[in-house]
């Protein structure tokens, strides 16, 4: 079976088995087979943080769990719950028309709601963690469904207990947020959507005026995956110590960073860039001209294995020009 269509590097890869499930029942049903059959699995949501770089010898699981379904709570605060399904776009966008605010700076983040708290998605200084309430699970070793409040997911940066102690432990079933009714936090601190509201003329932007300089900053770098093959960012923007930092900015004078405490968080694009692979194409595979962080399935006949063997190469790269060891944010399969 292809999965060639549910992942969006678009690369061709198959599973021995497939199954879509709409419920959990059917969820289920396809854990017991798997079980019977002692199968490795792989739960396939929207197929943005993965990158398959071989055939899957088991079974294929995606999750199409769908709806969503609204709490309020007073007159300004809201939970609103969407299944795992639900594409993360489309969801922003049903709470922005019902002007639920809190999700606008993650606009057009690909993906489906049940992988958002996976690696606690983020964008234009905002989290998931910000405004997440819990998540209900299915949890794979005795089959009980449980809720995870905001503390037991261990949400980091790019990281959660999903990718900790609870990988391949919990199915994400829904996702519940507590979203503002009346008094939003606007968010612009971050220069790109601050100058974008100046470029249209903004000055007290709404919740949706947000959402718009958000979805226009990320079309005007970030290839659309439908069009070219890419997973987002391929890399985590590394920490380093803050010692390391002063080191380096010796040699390297512009080198930006955002200190916290004694360390540091590196902008991983810049890194890339400086080292010379911005634009750069191997094969089928390139670094994306707009932004150096993204790797790009160029000619859309990239092989997994290509695209890993690029990724290997640039934190080689990266890791003899600056001692800095980039580390994949994309799930390697
Ligand atoms: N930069 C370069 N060259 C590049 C790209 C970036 O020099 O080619 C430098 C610039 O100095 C720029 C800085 O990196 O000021 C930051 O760039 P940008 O604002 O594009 O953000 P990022 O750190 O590269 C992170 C997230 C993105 C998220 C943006 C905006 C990670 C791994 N990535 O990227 O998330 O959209 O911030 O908040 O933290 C994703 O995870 O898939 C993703 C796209």
């Amino acid at each position: 079976f292809s999965l060639k269509p549910f992942n969006t590097f678009g690369v061709e890869a198959s599973a021995r088995y497939f199954s879509e499930v709409n419920s959990v029942e059917e969820l289920t049903e396809a854990l017991k087979f798997s079980n019977a059959q002692t199968l490795p699995l792989l739960f396939i949501g929207g197929g943005s943080n993965i990158l398959l770089t071989k055939d899957f010898d088991g079974l294929a699981i995606h999750l199409n769990l769908r709806g969503i379904s609204e709490e309020i709570i007073d007159e300004n605060q809201v939970l609103v719950t969407a299944k795992a399904g639900e594409n993360w776009h489309q969801f922003v966008m049903y709470c922005l028309e019902k002007n639920y605010g809190g999700l606008e700076n993650l606009s057009l983040i690909p993906g489906n709601v049940g992988t958002s708290p996976m690696q606690n998605i983020g964008a234009y200084g905002t989290e998931i963690k910000d405004v997440f309430e819990s998540c209900k699970v299915l949890n794979l070793q005795n089959f009980e469904i449980e809720i995870l409040n905001s503390e037991q997911c261990r949400f980091g940066y790019r990281d959660s207990i999903f990718k900790q102690e609870g990988k391949g432990k919990y199915v994400i079933l829904e996702v519940t947020f507590r979203l503002t009714r009346k008094e939003h936090k606007i968010d612009v601190e971050y220069g790109a959507i601050k100058s974008e509201l100046e470029n249209l003329g903004i000055n007290n932007p709404t919740i949706q005026d947000v959402s718009k300089a958000v979805i226009r900053i990320r079309q005007s770098k970030l290839p659309d995956p439908k069009v070219i093959g890419n997973a987002g960012s391929f890399f985590k923007n590394p920490t380093i110590a803050l010692s390391q930092f002063e080191v380096l900015k010796q040699t390297f004078e512009n080198i930006p960073g955002y200190p916290n405490g004694d360390l540091v968080k590196v902008p991983a694009g810049w890194l890339i860039e400086q080292d010379g692979w911005k634009g750069k194409q191997i094969g089928s595979v390139a670094s994306h001209k707009l932004q150096a962080l993204v790797i790009i399935n160029a000619t859309g006949n990239a092989t997994g294995k290509e695209i890993f063997d690029f990724s290997s190469e640039i934190i080689n790269s990266v890791k003899g020009k600056f001692g800095i060891e980039l580390e994949r944010e994309v799930n390697i399969i």
